[in-house]
C-alpha cells in the first residue's frame, strides 16, 4: 500500500504534545495526520474515518485511550493503536495488553521509538488489510463456484428425472392400459409421504422409486400384460417377476437402495404371502409399503383389460379391509382416515406439476 494514502489519527488532550508527535510524524512519514485534544471529537472521528494507525493518549478527560481502543477494535479491527501514557505503573500496562494494543510508549519518549512504533503498525495494518482483501477475493471465489456447482448439479437433476421418465415412458407404452399410473402413484406416494412427516430427501426417493416401480414390466409380453382371459400359472409367474426385472435393470445405474428396494418390494404383502420373496412387516421398506398402498388404490380404480375398474370409495374400504393383511395397518388407517386429502390433487393437474416441482 502506498504511503501517501495512508492516514494516522493522533489523539492527546496535552496540546503540546500533540503538536511535537504531528510534527515529528510530518517531517518523517509521509502520511494524512489529523490531530484532536478532544476525546469525544477522535470518538466522531473514528465513527465517519477509517484511519490506518491511532495514537493515544491514556490519561485523557472524558474518554481514556482504553476506551477509544476497545471502541476501535470493536469498529475497525484492522487499525493498530499505539498507546502513549506518562504512568509507569504495570497494571496500566496490563490492561493495555488484554485489550489488543499494538504498543504502548513511555513519556517522556524518543521520536525515534515513535517512529519505529508508527511504522511497525503500519506494516501490521497493511498485512491485515491484504489479509482482508485476500479472504474476500476467497469468499466471492467460494460463492461464484457454489453457484456453479448448484446449477450444475440442478441441470444434472433434471436430467436424472428427464431419464427416469423417458424409461417410464417407455415401459407404459408395451401397456396401453397403464399409461399414467406411474405419474398417479407417484403423486399419491408423495401425498401419503407427506402425511408421515417424511424429509425432503425421502420424498425425492420416494418419488423416483413410485416412478420406476412397475419398470419390470417393460420384459414382459404384452400379450401377457393385456390378456383378456385368467392367466395360465405360468403366465402369473412371469408377471411376478416384474419387481426382480425392474430391480435388474436399475442396479447397474447405480440409483439409492431405497429406489431399488421400492422396485423390488412394491408387491411384498405386510402379513407375508406377496412376491417376490414373501418379506413380512418392517422387512418391506417403509417406501415400498407407501407405494405398495397407493400402486393399488390406482390399479383399482383405473380400467383394466380383463376387469372394471372400481369407484374410489370401492377402493379405499378394499385397503381397509386388507390393512395388516396386504397393507402396513398404520399407512392404510391413514390412507383411509385422510382419503379426500390424499385423492383431492390427483384430480388436479398443478397441484400435481407443484407437488413435484417442490421436490426438484
Ligand atoms: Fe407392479
Amino acid at each position: 500500500m502506498e504511503r501517501w494514502k495512508q492516514h494516522i489519527l493522533v489523539v492527546d488532550d496535552d496540546v503540546a504534545i500533540l503538536d511535537c508527535i504531528r510534527m515529528s510524524i510530518k517531517k518523517d512519514i509521509p502520511c494524512q495526520i489529523t490531530t484532536t485534544s478532544d476525546s469525544l471529537e477522535a470518538l466522531e472521528l473514528l465513527k465517519n474515518n477509517v484511519y490506518n494507525v491511532v495514537i493515544a493518549d491514556i490519561n485523557m478527560p472524558n474518554l481514556s485511550g482504553f476506551q477509544l481502543l476497545e471502541f476501535i477494535s470493536t469498529i475497525s479491527p484492522n487499525t493498530p493503536v499505539i498507546l502513549i501514557t506518562g504512568s509507569t505503573e504495570p497494571e496500566k500496562l496490563r490492561i493495555a495488553i488484554q485489550l489488543g494494543a499494538h504498543d504502548i510508549l513511555r513519556k517522556p519518549f524518543e521520536l525515534s521509538d515513535l517512529h519505529m512504533a508508527i511504522n511497525n503498525a503500519l506494516q501490521k495494518n497493511a498485512l491485515l488489510l491484504q489479509n482482508e482483501v485476500y479472504r474476500l477475493n476467497l469468499e466471492h471465489i467460494v460463492q461464484q463456484r457454489t453457484q456453479e456447482l448448484y446449477a450444475a448439479k440442478s441441470k444434472l437433476e433434471k436430467n436424472y428425472l428427464n431419464t427416469i421418465h423417458a424409461m417410464v415412458n417407455a415401459m407404459e407404452a408395451n401397456d396401453i392400459y397403464i399409461r399414467g399410473h406411474s405419474e398417479r402413484v407417484t403423486v399419491l406416494s408423495i401425498m401419503i409421504g407427506k402425511l408421515l412427516n417424511l424429509s425432503a430427501k425421502e420424498l425425492n426417493l420416494l418419488r423416483v422409486g413410485a416412478l420406476l416401480h412397475d419398470l419390470g414390466k417393460i420384459g414382459i409380453y404384452d400379450t401377457v400384460l393385456n390378456k383378456k382371459d385368467n392367466l395360465t400359472p405360468s403366465e402369473f409367474s412371469l408377471i411376478k417377476q416384474h419387481p426382480v426385472i425392474g430391480a435388474q435393470i436399475v442396479r447397474p445405474i447405480g440409483l439409492p437402495e431405497a429406489v431399488y428396494n421400492i422396485i423390488l418390494q412394491h408387491h411384498e404383502w405386510f402379513g407375508g404371502g406377496g412376491y417376490p420373496y414373501g418379506l413380512t412387516q418392517e422387512n418391506i421398506s417403509l417406501l415400498a409399503r407407501i407405494v405398495t398402498i397407493a400402486d393399488s388404490y390406482d390399479a383399482m380404480t383405473s380400467k383394466r383389460v380383463y376387469r372394471h375398474n372400481l369407484e374410489p370409495n370401492a377402493a379405499r374400504t378394499e385397503i381397509i379391509n386388507n390393512i395388516g393383511f396386504q397393507f402396513d395397518p398404520d399407512i392404510g388407517l391413514l390412507f383411509f382416515e385422510k382419503f379426500c386429502q390424499i385423492t383431492e390433487p390427483l384430480s388436479d393437474t398443478p397441484a400435481i406439476q407443484n407437488l413435484l416441482s417442490e421436490l426438484i
